[in-house]
């Protein structure tokens, strides 16, 4: 009941996977998976031409599963089904091609996806056409093997500008390879592939990979490495090398994100540092104590800095690049344009920071006196030392 029939969508899908498997080597067996098999018509008809390859497939609707095992039976293939939601009955499996004729209409304003019929589901995606296929892509580079191929079929009624965002930010790489146009909508069976870089990040076990942020220079993705959380930022690769020779040359210090696992040309791969940045900090916490513990672990490590003859920069503003974790411990990030010098800035650009912050702080009733901490910064331009909070505090904080 409620089993989809092969209509022109299914056509394209199979006509796409044909033209890739004629392309490949006819020697090696291949494992492919149908997600949504439907009435299982693309995936018999492959097996009819290719029948040296292993055919899996699922559908979360079980008269779907019932529909393909009649096919093959009938046509006497071999074929692996499952009952499943996308990829989730699969587990660690993985595949050399995937493919998924996408439901991909829009709902009507008043439809609930959760309360949609069997029959509804072969043919709505989501709000905006979209949302099956968006999870289909989060969860399919853990399926697809390494130089693993992905066909998926979508409409301009599903906002593909979208999809093809999306799997840039999972670090997959998207070609529209045919279209077949109608008078209300345009049909398009799209390429997806592993980057190089994700195909290497997937050999190297770093799973989840997905984008995180991004700054004036470079684009940040979190991923996971042996179940810990790391950063994997991209970039130039002259300000990544920077980087990479000052987080470990000051691995000793704690106060770094740490270098993680093999290092790429174009890439960092570190730590991922879990926290509030400092702006938030000084935004979110009315503790007097507690902020001036952070404020004198920061004028620490820029002493540590300075000792080291490191000038970080940036640290006159440095709000996006102090992390502060629930333990207290203060890490700064971004080292890409820090540099070796004999008189390093540091602590003298982070009492600059104080300075601005000092209206803000004395809400909080931390009342600096900024002329003091003028008088310092100069004074530790002569001669560096350690400073701390204290020294410029107008008022004892209990
Ligand atoms: N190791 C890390 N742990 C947690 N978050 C990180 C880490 N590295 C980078 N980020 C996040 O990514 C953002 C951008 O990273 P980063 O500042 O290093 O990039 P950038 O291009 O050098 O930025 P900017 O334009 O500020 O120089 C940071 O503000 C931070 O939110
Ligand atoms: C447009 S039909 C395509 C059927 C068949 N592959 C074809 O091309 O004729 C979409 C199919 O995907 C299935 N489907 C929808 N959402 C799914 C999900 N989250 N996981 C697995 N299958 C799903 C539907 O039940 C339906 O069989
Ligand atoms: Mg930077």
């Amino acid at each position: 009941m409620g089993v989809y029939e092969a209509e022109d969508d299914s056509k394209l899908l199979l006509n796409c996977a044909k033209e890739y498997l004629t392309k490949t080597n006819k020697e090696e067996q291949l494992d492919i998976l149908e997600i949504g098999v439907g009435s299982g018509f693309v995936l018999s008809e492959l097996a009819k031409e290719f029948p040296l390859h292993k055919y899996f497939g699922s559908d979360i609707n079980k008269d779907a599963l019932q529909s393909t095992k009649q096919l093959f039976q009938k046509n006497k293939q071999k074929v692996t089904l499952k009952q499943s939601n996308l990829f989730e009955k699969w587990k660690k499996n993985k595949f050399d091609l995937i493919l998924f004729n996408t439901p991909y209409l829009p709902l009507e304003d008043e439809e609930n996806f959760e309360e949609l019929s069997m029959e509804d589901k072969a043919l709505y995606g989501g709000k905006e056409g979209n949302e099956v296929t968006l999870d289909f892509l989060k969860a399919l580079p853990s399926h697809l093997k390494e130089k693993g191929k992905t066909l998926i079929i979508t409409s301009s009624l599903a906002k593909p500008e979208r999809i093809e965002q999306r799997a840039k930010e999972l670090l997959l790489e998207t070609k529209i390879i045919k279209t077949s146009p109608s008078f209300f909508e345009e049909i398009l069976c799209i390429d997806i592939k592993k980057t190089y870089l994700l195909e290497k990040l997937s050999k190297e076990k770093i799973t989840e990979i997905d984008y995180f942020s991004k700054g004036k220079k470079s684009q940040v993705y979190k991923g996971k490495f042996h179940k810990k959380d790391i950063i994997i930022k991209l970039g130039k690769e002259d300000d990544l090398q920077v980087e990479k020779i000052f987080l470990k040359k000051l691995e000793h210090t704690k106060f770094t994100p740490k270098l993680i696992g093999k290092q790429y040309s174009g890439a960092i791969l570190m730590s991922y540092v879990k926290g509030e940045n400092i702006e938030q900090f000084l935004k979110n916490n009315t503790n007097k104590k507690e902020i001036s513990q952070i404020l004198n672990s920061c004028l620490a490590h820029c002493y540590t800095l300075d000792s080291l003859k490191i000038t970080k920069k940036e640290m006159t503003n440095p709000y996006k690049h102090i992390i502060i974790d629930d333990k207290a411990n203060v890490t700064f990030i971004d080292f890409e344009r820090a540099l070796y010098n004999d008189n390093p800035k540091n602590t003298r650009q982070f009492l600059q920071y104080l300075c601005r912050q000092s209206k803000n702080l004395q809400k909080k009733g931390i009342v600096l006196d900024t002329d003091k901490i003028r008088e310092q910064a100069k004074a530790h331009k002569e001669k560096p030392q350690k400073i701390r909070l204290q020294t410029f505090l107008e008022n004892k904080i209990t």
